[in-house]
């Protein structure tokens, strides 16, 4: 998809289609009002006869647009006036590509971004314009042997701004919006694969693709010899019960002089989380193919960096391994010594995302990074107490904290702030080792945080649990693409 600013009015551009916006209460937008006024009255026609409502993501197509050099047009709900904003808008986008993509339309002018949008100015409006429209036409790469649908037509988009001096900025937000989607279409596709085609070997090739694609990327897989000689204990212990060799996967992106600190992002990839020997319960228990979702949002990420080229470098750092139990495996009450040399009683194997982040978050320290980030599914508690709206925020650091909330709230991508205490890092004391992996059924995403924060120490560190939304079950299951938008506001910020 190609993406285009431009500052022209409603009534005076060439193209496939119009797409304006129209509020409840048949309140037309400036530029359905201009378009109606070239049309001899049409639009307000329309919908005095009840055809329309303007409700948020309605869509009502006007296929001849006589007097206009629009071959079409298309209305589409923005909802009451006085709620307008950032969700709205992005509906309206979204539900006017779904509807651009099933018709023969090449190219189309999206008006919606000419009146005040309350929050959100030109970068944003073009970023989420962009975002939005190529979220609207993904399609998961299924395996289903029947005829694939045509791909749609629209290869172009161009977003009109009100005046000329937020052209600039509406260009920038289009290229954002464009690198951020690649990287969650990236982050999502890797998600959706079934854990029997992305194991820890296909990921370690799907880097080493990275770095061919982006001359920026310089990517490193370590083989399970190379962790051995590491002494990942921790790490190591995870992957005992399976066939699939590990993988420690490490892509640096350079943007900028290599004195310069990077910014390390960790990424949980159990690319299938059968529990072990504390084995899982039956059901939904194939959605623990998503396991590697911090992974893949570490991906993600630094396709997206890739592709926009902010001045900063940037280490991803992804633990690869299975899940799974057998003769060899890992047994409850095993006790291992990780890379910081931290003893580590397994009281449940099925507590494995912070076995291996551990090792992982040590092991970024030989970069010596500005900030470590790491984004894990990690426990189904988080999911208990946040859902699927927001990522779980832990940190050992309150201005990191506040950076990343800010820019989960930006891009629409949201992560609230968690507690990580010494009161809830009592619960993993053990009688044999310096720590247990588990802390009981309170505060479960708590306590896991606190067992990373134990071997972030000194390092400016924090934790997203995305367990609740790096993925949706029922009808729409499929990867989200979450949190790379947050991770990637973030990062252009810290240029
Ligand atoms: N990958 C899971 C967490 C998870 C569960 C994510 C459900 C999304 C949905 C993780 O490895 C896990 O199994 N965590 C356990 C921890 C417990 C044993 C302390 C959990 O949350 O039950
Ligand atoms: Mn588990
Ligand atoms: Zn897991």
């Amino acid at each position: 998809m190609q993406f285009h600013a431009t500052r022209a009015a409603a009534d005076s551009l060439k193209t496939g289609c119009a797409v304006v916006g129209i509020y409840e209460k048949n309140e037309l937008s400036t530029a359905a009002a201009a378009l109606d006024a070239k049309s001899g009255g049409l639009i307000r026609r329309l919908i005095k006869r009840g055809d329309f409502s303007g409700k948020s993501g309605e869509v009502l197509p006007i296929t001849e647009m006589p007097g206009t050099p629009a071959e079409r047009a298309l209305l589409v709900g923005l909802g009451s006036r006085a709620a307008f904003g950032r969700k709205p808008y992005r509906r309206a986008v979204a539900a006017a590509v779904q509807w651009l993509a099933k018709t023969g339309t090449r190219d189309a002018v999206l008006y919606l971004a000419q009146d005040d949008i309350p929050e959100v100015d030109a970068y944003y409006a073009a970023r989420y314009a962009a975002e939005s429209a190529s979220a609207a036409l993904y399609r998961i790469p299924d395996l289903k042997s029947g005829k694939k649908p045509p791909p749609p037509k629209l290869g172009k988009i161009t977003v009109a701004v009100a005046d000329r001096g937020e052209l600039a900025a509406a260009r920038r937000g289009l290229e954002h919006g464009a690198g951020i989607w690649a990287g969650m279409a990236l982050a999502r596709d890797l998600g959706n694969l079934p854990a029997n085609v992305c194991t820890p070997t296909y990921l370690a090739s799907r880097a080493r693709q990275l770095a061919r694609d982006h001359k920026a990327i310089r990517t490193r897989v370590l083989d399970e010899p190379e962790i051995k000689r590491l002494k990942m204990g921790s790490f190591l212990s995870v992957t005992r019960g399976t066939e699939q060799p590990p993988k420690l996967i490490v892509m640096e992106y350079r943007g900028t002089k290599a004195s310069t600190a990077p910014i390390a992002l960790v990424g949980k990839g159990i690319t299938f989380d059968s529990g072990g020997i504390s084995l899982k319960p039956g059901p939904a228990m194939d959605e623990m193919k998503y396991d590697m979702g911090g992974a893949a949002s570490v991906f993600g990420a630094m396709a997206a960096i890739a592709a926009i080229g902010p001045r900063i470098n940037v280490v991803g750092i992804i633990p690869a391994c299975e899940n799974m139990p057998s003769g060899r495996a890992t047994k409850p009450g095993d006790i291992v010594t990780s890379m910081s040399g931290k003893t580590i009683e397994v009281l449940n194997t099925d507590a494995e995302g912070r076995l291996i982040l551990c090792d992982a978050i040590t092991y970024s320290r030989k970069f010596k990074p500005r900030a470590v980030v790491d984004i894990a599914t990690l426990t189904g508690a988080c999911v208990i107490a946040l859902g699927a709206h927001y990522s779980g925020l832990f940190s050992n650091d309150d201005a990191l904290s506040q950076d990343l909330s800010a820019a989960g709230r930006r891009a629409d991508d949201g992560a609230w702030p968690m507690p990580v205490t010494e009161e809830y890092a009592e619960q993993l004391k053990s009688n044999f080792a310096d720590m247990a992996n588990i802390g009981g059924r309170e505060a479960g995403a708590v306590t896991a945080a606190c067992f990373l924060s134990k071997f972030a120490e000194d390092l400016k560190w924090a934790h997203l649990d995305i367990a609740g939304t790096a993925w949706l079950s029922g009808a729409r299951k499929g990867g989200t693409g979450r949190p790379v938008p947050l991770l990637v506001d973030w990062l252009l910020g810290q240029a």
